[in-house]
């Protein structure tokens, strides 16, 4: 399988680095071929503005939904956005690993769905390519991510409300949007405050779970 691993944490020496790391070794080993986007490492610019745009339709007023639309036709995107459409292109299966910031993935990952998933490539409300139209139909995409919380405040009745349903925003909202197949994500709770043992055990479960992809 071609997979593309989006990664976001600033340290490489965290848990998500141990995890990451783990994966890309695993996914080696099962011989299927990896590109990785690790974004803090990369320094990916997440702010959606008009330099997005290396040809503007409408000059005089910024529209940046109108602009995506024209761009995937004509391939006005800034370099650095093209560069990341060619390994989603590329990849049957992406997926995206990020500590839980705010209930929600850290800004530099969300600044690259803005830009890099743009109106006009995963999907197209104008030509109604959306859900079982949407553009990635045939991909796959999967969450891994790890919270501070433990699970029963993330679980349904507690404090927070159960985190898969929070994750929809994402799962539902922007990948199955676009006709991707969600596979089911892979939560770790509770993981800055982990005994050594219980982080291992938890790099094995990540490990298993990465094997029988
Ligand atoms: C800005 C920020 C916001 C956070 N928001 C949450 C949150 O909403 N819920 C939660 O459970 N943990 C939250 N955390 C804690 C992180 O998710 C947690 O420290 C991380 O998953 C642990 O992984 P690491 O050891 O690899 O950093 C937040 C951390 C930061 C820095």
């Amino acid at each position: 399988m071609k997979i593309l691993y989006v990664y976001a944490h600033p340290e490489p020496k965290s848990f998500n680095g141990a995890l990451k790391d783990t994966a890309l070794t695993a996914l080696k080993e099962k011989r299927h071929e990896v590109k990785l986007s690790d974004l803090y490492a990369m320094n990916f610019n997440p702010v959606l503005n008009e330099g997005d745009f290396t040809e503007r339709k409408k000059p005089d007023v910024f529209k940046p939904f109108f602009e995506a639309i024209q761009a995937s036709k004509t391939g006005a995107f800034a370099p650095d956005i093209k560069e990341e459409m060619e390994k989603v292109k590329w990849a049957d299966l992406l997926i995206f690993q990020f500590p839980i910031f705010f209930t929600f993935m850290p800004a530099i990952m969300k600044g690259w769905i803005d830009r890099v998933l743009a109106p006009g490539f995963g999907f197209n409300p104008v030509t109604n390519s959306a859900y079982d139209t949407g553009l990635f139909k045939g991909k796959s995409t999967m969450l891994v991510t790890t919270t501070g919380a433990p699970k029963e405040m993330y679980s349904e009745g507690g404090a927070h409300g159960d985190l898969n349903k929070h994750l929809e925003s994402i799962t539902h909202c922007i990948f199955e949007y676009m006709g991707m197949k969600v596979l089911p994500s892979h939560i770790i709770y509770e993981a800055s405050s982990m005994s050594k043992e219980r982080g291992a055990e938890e790099i094995e479960r990540y490990r298993k779970r990465i094997f029988e992809l």
